[in-house]
Parts: structure tokens; C-alpha cells; sequence
């Protein structure tokens, strides 16, 4: 018989739409199979301050649908510490939990994998963030709810750069990544997509702005907000003074990506996903991320599931689909 008799589910570092249906899956999950579960408040900060709430089949009810997190986030720099560790191991310890589902991304992974290491503790990880920078799944949760808000929001956005001949600068989230700045780029018909993988950088975009088509009245530059370019603000002011003829206005989307209800997609999956983590641990699973490629659930150590982006699907062919479709 599996040791595991009361698992601790957390979600930690930025929300994402869709952490509520993985929570819901774990516990439910948890509970189909006879197990304890404890939902533990603001990610590794709730694990240092005993922050624990007992969860049955009704503390998930009614929440599938929601944006955000019912457990709360936090980026915690104690955890980051051997001794903010420590009272972590005392606390779960003390409350009898002998194993964890963590909910984030690569900064919950690196934290989940030490912890996992230093106290020989069972973690498996759900991968939860919008920037889908993560190898081992094929999607994160939360990716697809966020390229939909991006494009409904560009289509908006769209709607009055026609009415006034305007280009817009629009900077999108990923800090480290492109993914949604590349994909929902293409979504939306962007004549530009700045992403910091590609290195375009803002010479080659002055040069497209240059030589592109005169007949459009408007255009639509996506930027990643990690790229090197700097920021739209940034891309504005240079554009406005290299093109002063040109009405520009720069939009950055900002946290609206991070809410909203999520997609049926990442509904399914958080939910597939999550029972795979509770099935995974009983298995004697650990040090893991449970993902979803090409349709199969997979297991990854957490060591390799982090800022891999360069092998996933930012590839020169992605590129070239943009470039060819920007004309
Ligand atoms: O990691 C997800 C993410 O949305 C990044 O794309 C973004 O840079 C970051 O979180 C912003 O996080 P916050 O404003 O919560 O610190």
C-alpha cells in the first residue's frame, strides 16, 4: 500500500485561468481514492506559515469556471532559503501531509524540485502559467484562456486602428517568452511580431515598417514583453520618431491575460492533468511534472521541464508562417 494517505495541494508564482479546475481535479481525485487532502494558502508562503485548510468534494464545487486561484499565489523568497524550507518540512510534518501536488511554473518547479530533494518529500507538479514556457506538455494551463483574451482584445483594438489609420504597438505577457506574443501575433493578422527569440530587434522592424505596404491603413505590432526591443513604450517612441507622419499608439495588455474564465481547453486539461498527479504519486511518482504530449500524459523531472522554450514550438518555420502572413 502507497504511504501517501493525505495529500497538500498548493498553486504558487503567477495565477493562471484554469488553477482552480486543477485544484478541483486533485481533490477530487484525492478523494475518489480514499485520500486525505489539504489545500495549502499562497503557494510555499502557506507551507512556511502553516497555512492549511482541510478540502472535501464541496470546497471545489462551483469552481471550474472561475479565473485565479481559490488557494491564492505568492512568489516566496523564503522558500528559497534552506531555513524558510525547514519550517515548511516542521509544518507538513506536524499536519501529517506526506505529499504534494505543486500548480505553477518553472520558479515552483526549481523550489518544488529542492525541497523534494533536501527532505526526500513525494511532489508532483502541474504545469500552471500563461506563458506555456515549459518542456514536457505540449500546453500550460492557462496559455489558451490567455492567447483568446490577447486576440479578443487585439480584434477590439483592430476595430479603431482601421477608423484611424493608426499602427499600434501592443506588448503582451511572457517575460522570458514569445509563445504568446508569436501565437496570438498570428491570430490576430499582426503586419509585426517582436519576440525576444527571434532577435528581430527594432532595425529590421523599422525596415519592415519602411518598405511594407502603403495601402493598409492600419497595422498591429505585437511585443513580448521580454523582448529586447524594450517594451512597446519603448518601440513607440522610436517608431514616432522615425515615422512622424504616422499615427502610432502604443496598448499594453498587461494582467487582464491573467483572469477571465477559463477556455473549455484548459479546463480539460488542468482537470486530466490533475487527477494524473494524484495517480502519479500513488504510482511512487516524484520529482516530476505531469504534462499532456501529443495527447499522452507525460512525466518529466522537474530538472528538465524549465526554460526550454528555444526546443519547443518557436521554431524558424513559426517564423516564417508570421513573416509570410504579415504582408
Ligand atoms: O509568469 C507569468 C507572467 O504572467 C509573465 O508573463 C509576466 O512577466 C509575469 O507573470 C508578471 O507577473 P507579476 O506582475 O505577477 O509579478
Amino acid at each position: 500500500m502507497s504511504k501517501i494517505q493525505n495529500i497538500g495541494v498548493l498553486t504558487s508564482g503567477g495565477d493562471a485561468p484554469g488553477m482552480n479546475a486543477a485544484i478541483r481535479a486533485v481533490v477530487r481525485a484525492s478523494l475518489y481514492y480514499k485520500l486525505k487532502v489539504t489545500g495549502v494558502l499562497r503557494g510555499y508562503e502557506g507551507l512556511i506559515n502553516a497555512d492549511f485548510i482541510p478540502m472535501d468534494e464541496k470546497s471545489v464545487a462551483n469552481i471550474i469556471q472561475r479565473g485565479g486561484t481559490m488557494l491564492k499565489t505568492a512568489r516566496c523568497n523564503e522558500f528559497k532559503t534552506p531555513e524558510g524550507r525547514a519550517k515548511a518540512y516542521e509544518n507538513l510534518m506536524a499536519s501529517e501531509i506526506n505529499a504534494l501536488v505543486v500548480i505553477g511554473g518553472d520558479g515552483t518547479f526549481i523550489g518544488a524540485d529542492i525541497f523534494s530533494q533536501e527532505y526526500n518529500f513525494p511532489i508532483i507538479g502541474l504545469p500552471g502559467t500563461i506563458d506555456n514556457d515549459l518542456e514536457g506538455t505540449d500546453l500550460t494551463i492557462g496559455y489558451d484562456t490567455a492567447i483568446n483574451t490577447v486576440v479578443s482584445a487585439v480584434d477590439k483594438i483592430r476595430d479603431t486602428a482601421e477608423s484611424h489609420d493608426r499602427f499600434f504597438i501592443v506588448e503582451v505577457m511572457g517575460r522570458d517568452s514569445g509563445l504568446i506574443a508569436l501565437r496570438s501575433g498570428i491570430g490576430v493578422g499582426a503586419e509585426a511580431i517582436l519576440i525576444p527569440e527571434a532577435k528581430t530587434g527594432i532595425d529590421d522592424l523599422i525596415e519592415r515598417v519602411k518598405h511594407g505596404r502603403k495601402d493598409k491603413s492600419s497595422k498591429i505590432i505585437v511585443v513580448a514583453e521580454g523582448d529586447e526591443a524594450g517594451g512597446a513604450y519603448n518601440v513607440g517612441e522610436i517608431l514616432k520618431n522615425k515615422f512622424p507622419h504616422h499615427d502610432i499608439r502604443v496598448s499594453v495588455l498587461g494582467h487582464i491575460q491573467r483572469g477571465g474564465s477559463p477556455s473549455c481547453a484548459d479546463r480539460v486539461l488542468a482537470s486530466r492533468l490533475g487527477v494524473a498527479a494524484v495517480e502519479g504519486l500513488l504510482e511512487g511518482k516524484t520529482k516530476v511534472m505531469a504534462g499532456q504530449v501529443n495527447k499522452e500524459i507525460v512525466f518529466t523531472p522537474f530538472s528538465r521541464t524549465t526554460k526550454h522554450i528555444d526546443a519547443m514550438q518557436i521554431t524558424p518555420a513559426w517564423l516564417k508562417l508570421a513573416e509570410i502572413l504579415s504582408l
